[in-house]
């Protein structure tokens, strides 16, 4: 078994839902991809073997999307597969989207640039629970309904979204599904939503950043973004990042072999409850989202206590956890998943995004629990905050 690279010795890295450490299978197939200096394009010997390594490339990755290796549309990473699914397919048309409030900023910016080019959006909101109530995009399809867009595995909370619910009422309406699996591809079984489009990024399960995919379902076809020399048979052209490609492929074998099973699924539970069960007893704690969630991201808001403060104490410790999305940290702004859930301006601003994944260990959790808890309660101390329950 290829082990994967551990994190730097000094370094508990919990920002996985950010992005996922390289791989050793993806490092290695990436410095072989290095002498393969021909186009795959070419007709001569040096482009065919790029051309062939290309071939076996797309066939690993339409392995973990459960797909025709035909299906899959090499993209610039997970933004650029969203965009062409969305703009892709509203091209030239007008028509109604329905999407949600809890979507990752790469579906709501494309659907307000398309909004502001004559597509009626409808955004339907969450439950408490995290999770989009099927019933609620039942009632906003209409008859000019063309797509819906809805992610698989919230970013921030972990929520396990009821995809193909809503993929067999979209479709009873008439209606395209794209899916957002940026957080599961390699975690879930991505292959049985029955979507018509399906968005994947590599460095979120040990691939490099700047490289992901669409899976295209056939018949549809969709408008490219990048018009050129018809590459990726005229979805997107441009010549192919064949070390992108070559180290998504090989992380995507990875996962299919390692990570995406019930064995890892069971560990993955364990360290959670491990976590949560640990950050527990200081008391005043919730964790935003209810199940069924990815066990590997844990949303935590701690009563009486900044996010940003309680991440700068622990990154001055080693320990990696976000306050948000890592697109929006920076940002002073309250998330707006965890808004859209009804969570308070306060709590939201009290709470921490930790994920893990693959080379975590139950020592990693223990450590980032035991820095969490003193500095949680050192940060209480210093601003006077009483919390109730905490042993
Ligand atoms: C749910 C979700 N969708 C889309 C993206 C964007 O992917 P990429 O960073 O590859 O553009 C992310 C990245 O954080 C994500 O978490």
């Amino acid at each position: 078994m290829t082990i994967p690279f551990p994190a730097p010795p000094d370094l508990i890295y919990l920002d996985h839902a950010a992005t996922a450490p390289l791989c050793e299978a993806a490092a290695s197939a990436i410095r072989d991809g290095l002498r393969l200096y021909g186009n795959p394009s070419s007709r001569h010997d040096a482009g065919q073997s790029a051309h062939d390594a290309l071939v076996a490339a797309r066939g690993q990755v339409a392995v973990l999307l459960g797909c025709a290796p035909e299906e899959v549309v090499f993209t610039g990473g997970g933004s650029e597969a969203i965009n062409l699914a969305l703009q892709g397919t509203f091209a030239g048309r007008r028509g109604h989207l329905v999407t949600t409030a809890i979507e990752h900023s790469a579906v709501l910016e494309c659907a307000a640039a398309l909004s502001r080019r004559g597509v009626d959006v409808t955004v339907v909101g969450p439950e408490p629970s995290g999770h989009v109530d099927p019933a609620r995009i039942a009632a906003a399809l209409r008859p000019d309904t063309v797509l819906v867009s809805v992610m698989h595995a919230n970013n921030e909370t972990g929520a396990v979204q009821p995809v193909e619910e809503i993929t067999g009422l979209a479709h009873a309406a008439g209606a395209l599904v794209h899916v957002d699996a940026v957080q599961t591809a390699g975690k879930l079984p991505v292959a049985g939503l029955g979507a018509d489009l399906v968005s994947v990024s590599a460095h979120k399960f040990g691939g490099p950043k700047g490289i992901g995919a669409l899976r295209l379902s056939e018949p549809h076809t969709l408008e490219p973004l990048i018009h050129g020399g018809g590459q990726e048979s005229g979805r997107r052209a441009g010549t192919e990042n064949m070390l992108g490609i070559l180290g998504m492929a090989a992380a995507a074998a990875y996962a299919t072999e390692h990570l995406d099973n019930d064995l890892t699924r069971a560990a993955a539970r364990r360290l959670r409850k491990r976590l949560v069960d640990g950050l527990s007893v200081v008391g005043g704690v919730r964790v935003n989202a209810d199940d069924p969630v990815v066990p590997e991201t844990v949303s935590v808001s701690f009563d009486g206590i900044r996010a940003d403060t309680l991440a700068d104490v622990l990154d001055a410790q080693g320990i990696c956890v976000s306050t948000g999305s890592a697109c929006h940290a920076g940002q002073d702004s309250p998330s707006h998943v965890l808004t859209a859930m009804g969570v308070s301006v306060e709590q939201a601003k009290a709470t921490v995004r930790l994920s893990f994944g693959h080379g975590t260990t139950a020592a990693d959790i223990d450590a980032a629990v035991a820095a969490t808890v003193a500095a949680v309660d050192r940060l209480r101390r210093v601003s006077g905050t009483a919390v109730s329950g905490a042993s």
